[in-house]
């Protein structure tokens, strides 16, 4: 499984990058806003950092005006990723930008259902939420399961990322169910990297060097 970045804050993609571990950075006006800086400006900077798929997202909500905004966003670098909203208008966009050879995420993705309509209509990415499912009172990774069996089964060729990941279970969870990509927050990402035994086996490690005689 790849993990993506799930932020459009340029610190924090410069330190995940950092890592090695990063192979794509997903955006929302949610986390675009918080930035305070222009949309465009920020997407150019991260395909700068990252080399891989970068999503950003449409906000139109006709599919004639997701289609222009798609083709605007893709012109930015080869490496985005079109963001669009899982409606009957973003299905009509993901069409038609599949035949164009625009890339597309199927975003804001809650039910198996939603996701099969995705891969039929040609998004390169589907994005169940798998947070945001938990907090309504389900289990948002039985989505991810779910789609991976039905994709699996039909061989789409669709790539599954698992999205709105609140913490490192969550990770363990859609690498077990089978995601393609997990998009995870950099705190999440921190979050995985620590465990508290690591540290007390270097301050072991370190103690007992330094009883080493040294020449
Ligand atoms: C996915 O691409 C979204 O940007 C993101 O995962 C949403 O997460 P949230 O539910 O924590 O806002």
């Amino acid at each position: 499984m790849k993990l993506f970045l799930d932020t459009a804050n340029i610190e924090e993609i410069k330190a995940a990058n950092a890592l090695g571990v990063i192979s794509g950075v997903t955006t929302n006006p949610s986390l675009i806003a918080k930035e305070g800086r222009v949309f465009e400006q920020v997407v150019r900077e991260i395909t700068s950092i990252v080399d891989g798929p970068i999503s950003a997202e449409a906000t139109s909500s006709e599919a004639s005006s997701i289609v222009v905004e798609a083709k605007e966003l893709a012109g930015i670098h080869p490496n985005i990723v079109v963001k669009i909203p899982l409606t009957a208008e973003g299905l009509k966009a993901i069409a038609e930008l599949a035949k164009k050879g625009i890339k597309t995420n199927a975003t804001l993705v809650f039910s198996a259902n939603q996701a099969l309509l995705a891969a039929l209509a040609g998004a390169s990415f589907v994005s169940p939420f798998v947070g945001r499912l938990d907090d309504a009172g389900h289990d948002g990774m039985e989505i991810v399961s779910d789609i991976m069996d039905i994709y699996g089964t039909y061989d789409f060729p669709t790539q599954v990322i698992a999205a709105s990941i609140r913490h490192p279970m969550h990770v363990v969870m859609a690498a077990k169910a089978g995601a393609d990509i997990a998009t995870i927050p950099y705190q999440v990402l921190k979050q995985m990297i620590a465990h508290p035994l690591t540290d007390v086996g270097i301050k072991k490690f370190m103690d007992d060097w330094a009883k080493v005689p040294k020449k």
